[in-house]
């Protein structure tokens, strides 16, 4: 029969990796608290119309990536592509607002997106990521993207880059869009097939481009700052300030684009040198119009999301915890004593200690051989003569030592070296 494979641009996290997970996951939930963010979790479809409406029909994202299909009802499904469209529905759905004025949330799933499969680039990838909703001030900016330069930092992630930039109010940025259409028509014809899709429908995305020869033609095109209002311009100087004040380096990019409609103001990636093509780890920014446009009050928000297998990638070089739970591995080489064995252990796993029990009846040297490949501490042993004798082994497998003690006093013997 044809074995059954994962779908392309999907990935199983094996046993061998999940640790490595657990361990982002855990200093995702510690800094996020410590800031004061609580956990949200959405579910992973959606109508599609949320991501329309929200990220952008124009978008890559909605307009190729998507996955999306017309139910039994006749409604159309997608698979979220992002997570920050469905917070604002939950926030909105649920009325949070009226319990907080600032909502401080954050969240960690999978999102699905259908690109090329790459380096750093699936179809099913894993998303943390922050939502600050309801102040409109430049330091929740900077709170913001503090928070997701700190869980990068404590995860052990060097060499990050921080790069920032303002794509102004809604006008500003529609003066821009306009200005840059003009200045980039004469150049049609030198501008790649892509391009010439954006110029149409999404110009900014143009001034991402890789292409040396657009990049030229970009040069003398007009720039953002040009078109920013006073506020737009004294704003973004708040929010660098206070990224200085937190001591965080960042460099400003007038050329950063992000790929989602959303976006007013403040925009800002951190990346990696450790990655490859795909070197953003995290994006972000303001989105002051999206719940309005969702169909909530007028409320302005600030938040980033980040890729955790680029994190896990950049994170390869980190130093690792070592796992300070005690571990012991429980041998038993006489059928009849398999029931104290597992009683024992369960009274073990109570204390908190990692108990693993033998359940294949290999031999004593197999099951020894095991002991030491889960890096146990310690083996319990019962065999025919302790039975009888009512004691049990502990051997402390570091030291190689062996001593034999009453059965009674396992509980006492594990307890003073936990306490
Ligand atoms: P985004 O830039 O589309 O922003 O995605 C954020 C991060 O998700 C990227 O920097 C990258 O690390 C990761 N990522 C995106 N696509 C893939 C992929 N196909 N495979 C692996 N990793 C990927 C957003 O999603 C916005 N919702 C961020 C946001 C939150 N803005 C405001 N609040």
């Amino acid at each position: 029969m044809n074995q059954i494979r994962s779908i392309k641009g999907t990935h199983d996290i094996l046993p061998a990796q999940s640790k490595d997970w657990q361990d982002l996951e855990n200093q995702i939930h510690k800094t996020a608290n410590l800031y004061g963010y609580q956990e949200i979790r959405t579910p992973i479809i959606e109508n599609a119309t949320l991501f329309n409406r929200g990220v952008g029909q124009e978008t890559d994202i909605v307009s190729k990536e998507m996955y999306s299909w017309d139910d039994k009802d006749k409604s159309t499904i997608s698979l979220r592509p992002e997570m920050t469209a469905s917070v604002v529905r939950s926030y909105i759905q649920h009325n949070l607002g009226s319990n907080s004025l600032l909502q401080r949330l954050y969240y960690i799933g999978p999102s699905f997106r259908r690109e090329r499969p790459q380096k750093g680039r699936q179809r099913q990838f894993h998303q943390f990521g922050v939502e600050a909703i309801g102040s409109n001030n430049p330091e929740q900016d900077a709170e913001v993207i503090s928070l997701g330069w700190s869980v990068l930092k404590s995860f052990g992630i060097d060499n990050l880059e921080l790069k920032i930039s303002s794509i102004g109010s809604h006008n500003c940025r529609d003066n821009f869009k306009t200005k840059l259409i003009s200045y980039l028509d004469p150049f049609i014809n030198q501008l790649s097939e892509v391009s010439q899709r954006r110029l149409k429908k999404n110009p900014l995305r143009i001034l991402d481009t890789k292409n040396d020869q657009e990049k030229q033609i970009l040069k003398s095109a007009p720039k953002i700052e040009e078109f920013y209002t006073n506020d737009d311009k004294n704003y973004f100087l708040k929010v660098q300030q206070y990224i200085n004040d937190l001591g965080i380096p960042f460099k400003i990019d007038p050329l950063l684009v992000r790929g989602l409609d959303y976006y007013t103001q403040t925009t800002f990636e951190i990346s990696s040198k450790d990655l490859g093509a795909q070197d953003a780890l995290l994006g972000g920014g303001r989105y002051n119009g999206l719940i309005k446009a969702l169909g909530g009050k007028d409320t302005p928000a600030v938040g980033f999301a980040a890729g955790m297998e680029r994190v896990l990638i950049a994170a390869k070089k980190r130093k690792k915890p070592k796992n300070k739970t005690l571990c012991i591995y429980a041998i038993c080489t006489h059928d009849e004593s398999l029931g104290i064995l597992q009683r024992s252990s369960e009274k073990l796993r109570n204390l908190g200690i990692k108990v693993v029990c033998e359940t294949l009846r290999r031999s004593m040297r197999s099951q020894m051989r095991e002991a030491n490949k889960c890096n146990a501490d310690f083996a319990i042993i019962i065999g025919e003569e302790e039975f009888f004798n009512k004691t049990i082994q502990i051997k402390n497998l570091s030291e190689g030592k062996q001593e034999s003690i009453k059965y009674q006093d396992l509980i006492t013997y594990f307890k003073s070296l936990t306490f």
